[in-house]
């Protein structure tokens, strides 16, 4: 059967990684479809490869009555409404795995920015403030002496906390939950409720995935009882902070440094608060933008629409 496939930003595949028989189109512009763009390019399609930035809702199903297969370029899956996909029969999948590496580099690449001051360091000799070698200037964080906590132990938390492990040596803190099975890893790691463990960490990265639990999960209170010098990092999605209440923490002077790749809204527009604060590392949601792991990415994509279709 010849199958219409709508692709909704280009990839790292060329029309040869397809199969033949597919009548395959792709999203040609340099930015995301709108919500009515991306129902009016799939209404004919059996499958879609999809981006994090997709609205896939239920009037995006309806639109679609030939849709057999959704497959993310992408972990997170919170722009797709699963529950009507389930209800339809339409599969969902998404690239676990192959981004792992790259998305806990990423994060790792923030902690060390904020923690060395890169961004202020920088910022001020582009300024034309470098007068000299400063025994006292730009003081970071010894890293070593920081406890490292991770809020959402997955794949992608997992492999941050062994790498900070192995290269600085620093105590790793993770979330208290009854499904954890800490003999299980290859690095120690204290598990401690969610007040203690802001209370007590001097780094916090966030891994979780959004989902009504987790939206929020850092409101007013808990950034409230994070050490006024620590640093936060979010490389999971914009929402799983409550940004106002964030800008509200800057305001007051709390935190060392905040490194976001995820933000609400994506983009961020260009005159946002958030742009204002130096000690604001803003990473365009990049966390998996490595060439290789992309490709892969595109390839496992391609592969469970091909499986997906094929049920
Ligand atoms: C994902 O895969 O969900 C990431 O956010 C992409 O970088």
């Amino acid at each position: 059967m010849t199958y219409s496939i709508f692709v909704s930003r280009q990839i790292p595949l060329s029309q040869e990684d397809f199969p033949a028989d597919w009548d395959v189109q792709t999203w040609p512009l340099h930015r995301s479809p709108s919500p009515s763009e991306l129902r009016e390019a799939c209404h004919h399609c059996h499958g879609l490869i999809s981006m994090l930035s997709d609205t896939i809702d239920r009037e995006f199903f309806d639109a679609c009555p030939k849709l057999k297969a959704v497959a993310q370029f992408a972990v997170g899956l919170n722009n797709i409404d699963l529950a009507t996909a389930r209800a339809r029969s339409i599969s969902i999948s998404n690239t676990p795995d192959v981004l792992t590496e790259a998305s806990a580099n990423h994060a790792m690449a923030l902690i060390l920015s904020l923690a060395r001051l890169l961004k202020p360091a920088s910022l001020a000799a582009s300024r034309g403030e470098w007068i000299g070698w400063e025994p006292l200037g730009f003081l970071g964080k010894d890293l070593s002496e920081c406890r490292l906590a991770i809020i959402g132990l997955g794949r992608i938390g997992q492999a941050l906390a062994r790498k900070m492990h192995r290269a600085f040596g620093l105590e790793v803190l993770t979330l208290e939950r009854p499904s954890l099975k800490l003999d299980q890893l290859d690095f120690p790691l204290q598990a401690l409720p969610l007040d203690e463990l802001l209370a007590s960490a001097d780094i916090v990265s966030l891994h979780v995935p959004l989902t009504s639990d987790t939206h929020h999960l850092l409101g007013a209170r808990e950034l409230a009882l994070m050490k006024k010098d620590a640093l936060l990092v979010n490389t999971a999605r914009g929402e799983v902070i409550d940004q106002d209440a964030l800008i509200n923490r800057l305001k007051a002077g709390h935190f060392f440094g905040v490194g976001l790749d995820v933000t609400t809204p994506e983009p961020l527009p260009k005159e946002h608060p958030l742009y204002q604060f130096e000690r604001v590392l803003i990473t365009p949601h990049i966390a998996s933008a490595e060439t290789q792991t992309r490709r892969a990415m595109a390839l496992m994509a391609l592969n469970n629409l091909k499986r997906d279709l094929a049920r």
